[in-house]
């Protein structure tokens, strides 16, 4: 059991989740690191937080099977001790995929990974955080959740399902004590586990060679752990519910 206040991040890789365990655990935080697969990169991120004064452990699970989330907030509960900040990282983007080639079950997939997954860690941690009198639930979100696109059906159904969960789980639980906010980024992050899954080493070091590495023009997940520090510590009179994030040299989406 910890001493210190516990931040659980669902969706810990090497980009925001990972990140944003880091700016939290060097808060004073002790931050519990959940990911699916990848039990190396689990462990050098606890590894760079121990480095660095900080307390770090970790589970590897698949949060999309039965009692997972529900077991896992039980567990670290008991464990590590009571959750104050829980960021909820998965997203589900497959990729742009024409309506012929998203199969039903890539559509309840892509509920299941970002909006079902969300309700459950809210229906579960709602209430024990409201008995403790308050809590923060991060949401990182995408382009998507804000507007379709071609390609993008499972995606953008789930995602902007899920802003809308983050709204109406707001308006029950904020004046319980509880802080949900829906953070969207509307631009590439430099995360190797998701989008350089995603387009491949080749084509991802294309983006980092035209966008990154000194230009700034994608998301640095270092950067933008900042701000998700500083929104699980707004002062309750001025709480913000919803924000974007993108690099200086990329437009909003509504100026496109
Ligand atoms: N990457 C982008 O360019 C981009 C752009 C806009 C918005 N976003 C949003 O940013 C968030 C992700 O942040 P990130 O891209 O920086 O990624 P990240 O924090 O580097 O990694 C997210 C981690 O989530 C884990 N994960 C995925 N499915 C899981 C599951 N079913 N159970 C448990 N863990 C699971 C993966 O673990 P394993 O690696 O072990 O499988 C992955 O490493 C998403 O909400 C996404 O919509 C991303």
């Amino acid at each position: 059991m910890s001493e210190k206040p516990v931040c659980l991040i669902l969706g810990a890789g090497a980009g925001i989740g990972g990140h944003v365990g880091k700016k939290f655990a060097n808060e004073g935080y002790h931050t519990v690191l959940v990911r699916r697969s990848d039990e190396g990169g689990l462990n050098r991120l606890i590894a760079d937080i121990e480095a660095a004064g900080g307390t770090a452990s970790g589970r590897l699970l698949n949060a999309i099977e039965d009692n997972a989330i529900e077991d896992l907030i039980a567990d670290v509960e008991n464990n590590e001790g009571p959750i104050e900040v829980v960021l909820f990282n998965l997203g589900a983007q497959f990729g742009d995929r024409t309506l012929e080639d998203t199969s039903y079950k890539i559509f309840e997939l892509g509920w299941r990974m970002t909006s079902f997954a969300l309700f459950r860690v809210a229906k579960t941690l709602a209430p024990i955080m409201q008995a403790r009198g308050g809590g923060k639930i991060l949401v990182t979100s995408a382009t998507s959740a804000m507007r379709g696109n071609a390609g993008q059906h499972a995606h953008a159904a789930a995602i902007g399902g899920r802003r809308m969960l983050c709204q109406s789980l707001n308006a029950e639980l904020s004046i319980k004590g509880i802080h949900i906010c829906h953070i969207y980024i509307d631009a590439p992050i430099e995360a190797p586990d998701t989008l350089g899954r995603l387009l491949g080493d080749e084509l991802y070091q294309k983006l980092l060679d035209e966008k990154a590495n000194g230009k700034d023009g994608m998301v640095i997940p270092e950067k933008v752990a900042e701000t998700y520090y500083h929104i699980a510590h707004q002062h309750r009179s001025a709480w913000t519910s919803e924000v974007d994030i993108r690099p200086f040299s990329e437009q909003p989406w509504w100026n496109n």
